[in-house]
């Protein structure tokens, strides 16, 4: 009994402790961004215009265009507020190791688009597009219908 007890113990540790690497992961991924006075609804709009500038690049053949779109996917500023707060209470753990997780994939997948469009390997750098996309919809997919609106948290 007393070592049931224990093992319950260490898992409940163990689940906070994750819990508190997480929080700090996801706020050290928002804190090495730059601030913009925009919310993450706003950001968003920018990821939209970013995905048209890639394919319009893509369709006129012209890296530089294609470049200018991935790099706003990869510099992309931090919201006014902690993204988080987008989400209920009960989900913002989970959305925050989400955050962690698609961060980095998005800016890869990016590169990889612009690396192939500045080769002018024009299938390669629309396949990588198209992978990027995926990204974006499998998150889209988990979490937009799951958000709440930011004016109503502040
Ligand atoms: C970490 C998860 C996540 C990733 C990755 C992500 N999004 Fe989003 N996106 C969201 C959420 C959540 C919303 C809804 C935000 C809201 O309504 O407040 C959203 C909303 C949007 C909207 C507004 C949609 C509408 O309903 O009008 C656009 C445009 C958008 N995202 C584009 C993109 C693009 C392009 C990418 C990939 C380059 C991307 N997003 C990657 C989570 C994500």
């Amino acid at each position: 009994m007393k070592m049931k007890k224990n093992v319950l113990a260490v898992c409940v540790m163990l689940l906070a402790v994750n819990a508190v690497a997480a929080e700090k992961t996801a706020e050290q991924l928002v804190a090495g961004k730059k601030q913009a006075d925009i919310t993450y609804r706003q950001l968003m709009e920018i990821m939209g215009t970013a995905s048209a500038m890639i394919n319009e690049g893509l369709v006129r053949e012209n890296p530089q265009m294609v470049r200018d779109g991935v790099d706003l996917v990869i510099n992309h500023p931090a919201p006014n507020h902690k993204p988080w707060l987008i989400v209920a209470p009960k989900d913002q753990e989970e959305f925050k190791k989400t955050l962690v997780a698609y961060d980095p994939i998005l800016d890869s997948q990016a590169e990889q688009i612009a690396v192939t469009a500045e080769k002018r390997d024009w299938n390669a750098a629309n396949s990588a597009a198209s992978t990027l996309m995926g990204t974006c919809i499998a998150c889209h997919a988990g979490w937009k219908d799951k958000t709440t609106d930011i004016r109503k948290l502040r």
